[in-house]
């Protein structure tokens, strides 16, 4: 016993080890998904009458737990076609495949108990619930259901609570809820706020009071329509998509996001978001991204975003630029930004992103900017789908959320407390000058 605790811990160390920060590791490529189907003869029914039309099938959203790959396949632009929305990616035979998740029906168009449209979701390492957003529509046409919040179990791959958004908030015939975070207060899971990216606004939701709300502000639409147009590998692109990308800080005090079609990148504070009354002054403009982006993520340093036009991934070094300014957070302007990782064949439309337990950056690239042309999408030998890792060595914003958040009440433990999460602060330079 002992020897195999030894045995697994230098396995570990040596791991970590041969880590190279900001290696690209390409985890999968596909030009067509496989799915884990019941029976062979199912598989071929559903080609034939058409509910399973190989090339429609893109993966766009993607979170990690305890080792699996979870992804989200949006049925977007088409209305027929695409048998399922959310995965979990098994090796059946030696071979990668689509599993369904949590099951087949779940995935059931035209059900609304079960998923319709999903492109992101997010999993608190904490508890293990994956909290999934579904728009309720298909191919952004057929308003099928009410758009809703499912949570399931990853530990027994059950659902456990299905929240229905209001039509008021979420509107059954015009949502294109795209990206969401997770607020935890005192410990637990308070709130989500998820991105519109259809009419460009938030929507809150309370889990402790089930109610939704929808906030706005100018900052989520596309101000500037010359800054929608993006050139990708000799292509010039449209895409006038106002708020998208999200991220939460480490320290659950702002929220970042970025509409599609522009390079502003905005902070609000969650006290603003928590107790809604407006976001008039409260939204600050951080600064200029190097490019368009969609999908963003927080971890516990750095904010990572998808460059689209450079197809590449970037970082904010917010630390540094809190040092080097002698800002605040709150005052901080987006300076320092890294370039991680590149590719221009291969890292096309770098579009949501994973940050694991171990230190590993995860992202899916899916050459999303010529969805529209099918024909030029799948190219035989010309994978325009991949999953890639990068190691990065941080965790995510949820990382040990639960005991960061934690109101304790006995006095000492609290000072111990305040003191641990100063240390993970990233303006912790900055509470130290203040202090002296
Ligand atoms: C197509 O075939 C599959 C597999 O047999 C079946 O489950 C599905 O209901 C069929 N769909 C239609 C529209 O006939
Ligand atoms: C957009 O670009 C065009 C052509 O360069 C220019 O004439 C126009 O003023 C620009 N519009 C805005 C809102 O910047
Ligand atoms: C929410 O904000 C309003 C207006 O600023 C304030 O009166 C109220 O006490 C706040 N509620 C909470 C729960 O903080
Ligand atoms: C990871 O970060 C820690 C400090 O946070 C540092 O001590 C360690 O050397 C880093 N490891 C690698 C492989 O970069």
């Amino acid at each position: 016993m002992d020897l195999m605790l030894l045995m697994a811990a230098s396995f570990v160390v040596g791991n970590v080890q041969t880590q190279t920060f900001g290696e690209p590791v390409l985890v999968h490529e596909w030009s067509i998904l496989e799915f884990d189907w019941p029976t062979v003869e199912q598989r071929e029914e559903s080609v034939q009458n058409e509910s399973y039309i190989p090339e429609r099938s893109i993966i766009a959203g993607i979170k990690t737990y305890k080792g699996d790959v979870y992804v989200s396949i949006p049925r977007w632009f088409w209305t027929s076609g695409q048998p399922v929305t959310l995965a979990k990616i098994v090796e059946v035979d030696g071979q990668v495949k689509f599993r369904p998740y949590p099951n087949w029906a779940a995935q059931k168009q035209g059900n609304c108990q079960a998923l319709q449209y999903v492109w992101s979701m997010e999993i608190d390492p904490n508890t293990g619930l994956m909290y999934v957003i579904d728009s309720g529509r298909v191919g952004m046409k057929l308003d099928l259901c009410p758009a809703k919040i499912v949570v399931y179990d990853l530990k027994t791959d059950q659902q456990v609570q299905l929240y229905e958004l209001p039509d008021e908030v979420v509107s059954r015939s015009r949502n294109f809820l795209n990206d969401l975070v997770l607020d935890y207060v005192d410990g637990q899971v308070r709130y989500a706020y998820i991105t519109d990216a259809n009419d460009g606004y938030l929507v809150g939701f309370d889990f402790q009071t089930g109610k939704a709300y929808k906030m706005e502000h100018s900052s989520m639409k596309v101000e500037n329509i010359n800054d929608s147009v993006m050139e990708i590998v000799n292509y010039l692109y449209n895409f006038p998509v106002p708020i998208d990308g999200i991220a939460m800080s480490p320290d659950f005090q702002y929220v970042y996001y970025s509409v599609l079609g522009g390079y502003d990148l905005f902070q609000v504070p969650t006290s603003a978001l928590r107790n809604y009354s407006t976001l008039e002054y409260k939204v600050r403009n951080v600064g200029k991204k190097v490019s368009q982006s969609d999908g963003m993520i927080h971890g516990t340093k750095h904010l990572y975003y998808g460059a689209l036009s450079l197809n590449a991934v970037y970082y904010w070094d917010v630390k540094r630029d809190i040092e080097q300014q002698e800002l605040a957070i709150d005052k901080v302007k987006l300076t320092t930004q890294v370039k991680l990782v590149q590719d221009e064949k291969k890292m096309q439309w770098p579009d949501t992103f994973a940050l694991d337990e171990n230190g590993w950056l995860w992202f899916v690239s899916n050459r999303l900017q010529i969805v529209k042309s099918p024909k030029k999408f799948i190219v035989p030998k010309d994978p325009h789908m991949r999953i890639w890792k990068v190691y990065v060595n941080e965790t995510g914003y949820l990382h040990e959320a639960s005991s960061r958040t934690t109101r304790r009440f006995d006095t000492n433990a609290n000072v111990k407390k305040s003191s641990v999460i100063k240390e993970n602060l990233i303006d912790k330079e900055m509470v130290t000058k203040n202090e002296l």
